[in-house]
């Protein structure tokens, strides 16, 4: 199924922000279909945190729109859009260090009725089997690679329809990265949307099917993953490649929902 034919889960237009006087985004406009993995890139301080904020109800709009399927969602709480079905994985993980692994895992389920949270628990365990053998230590003796598994575990235990997940290979080594991401494509395989923030352009676009860049709080670029890999400005700012040589993402792009996965 083509990407862009999907039906929009999440609309977001002409969407400005501003922390005290200072506008943080101005007129943003971005979608993410239903199934899809969207990726939102951008340099420090261009806004990428302030989108997902924004869209999960942690910070509120000055002007635009945020709808979630189909409704204006701009005004909601932040309870009533996790319950809605977005949850959000925020920058830094967000953890409580000092609870156990179980216990964190279990505050990402308080909108949660008592009875699914068994099936919920299976669920994170079997998509990070490291959280079943860890469920007693302190979530602060974890590693960084750890924490960000639990964090996006405790996000699913609300069995989201759309993840926000911001920045989740920051700090990590590369090996980890490769795992986060390999895990990211599993639970949209399960059809969760995902709109992805990250610095690692590379692989976000060798992830996501699209992507939109930020500079200062306005979307300046938009296309299919493989559309914005071969713009020069992309190459020379976000993925460190030489702007004149067309080489893409060749062999690193495997596009979203096992399109094109090896057999
Ligand atoms: N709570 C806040 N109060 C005031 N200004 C803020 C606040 N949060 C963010 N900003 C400002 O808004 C702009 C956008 O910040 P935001 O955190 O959205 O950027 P970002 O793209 O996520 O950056 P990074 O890559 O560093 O995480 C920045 O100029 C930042 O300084
Ligand atoms: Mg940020």
């Amino acid at each position: 199924m083509e990407a862009e034919r999907r039906p929009a889960m999440l609309e977001i237009a002409g969407l400005t922000v501003a922390y005290g006087k200072r506008r943080a985004l101005e007129g943003v406009a971005l979608t993410v279909g239903a199934g899809e993995i969207v990726t939102l890139l951008g340099a420090n301080g261009s806004g990428k945190s302030t989108t997902l904020r924004t869209v999960s109800g942690l910070v509120r709009a000055a002007g635009g729109c945020i709808r979630y399927d189909g409704r204006d969602v701009s005004r909601w709480s932040a309870d009533v859009i996790v319950a809605a079905g977005v949850s959000h994985v925020p920058e830094g993980r967000d953890i409580f260090p000092d609870f156990s692994v179980l216990d964190n895992l279990l505050v990402g389920a308080h909108t949660v009725a008592g009875r699914d949270v068994p099936a919920r628990l299976e669920a994170a365990y079997a998509l990070f089997p490291v959280l079943r053998e860890r469920r007693r230590q302190r979530a602060g003796t974890l590693s960084g690679g750890e924490q960000q598994m639990l964090a996006i575990g405790r996000a699913l235990m609300t069995r989201p329809r759309l993840l926000l997940l911001d920045e989740p290979s920051l700090g990590l080594a590369p090996r980890l990265v490769r795992e986060i991401f390999a895990v990211i494509r599993r639970i949209n395989a399960e059809g969760v949307a995902v709109l992805l923030v990250e610095q690692n352009a590379r692989a976000a676009l060798a992830l996501a099917a699209r992507g939109y860049v930020l500079e200062t709080g306005r979307v300046v670029a938009t296309g299919t993953s493989a559309a914005l890999a071969v713009d020069p400005r992309i190459r020379a700012a976000y993925l460190g490649l030489d702007p004149s040589r067309p080489e893409g993402l060749a062999g690193y792009h495997r596009g979203t929902r096992g399109e094109g996965a090896t057999p």
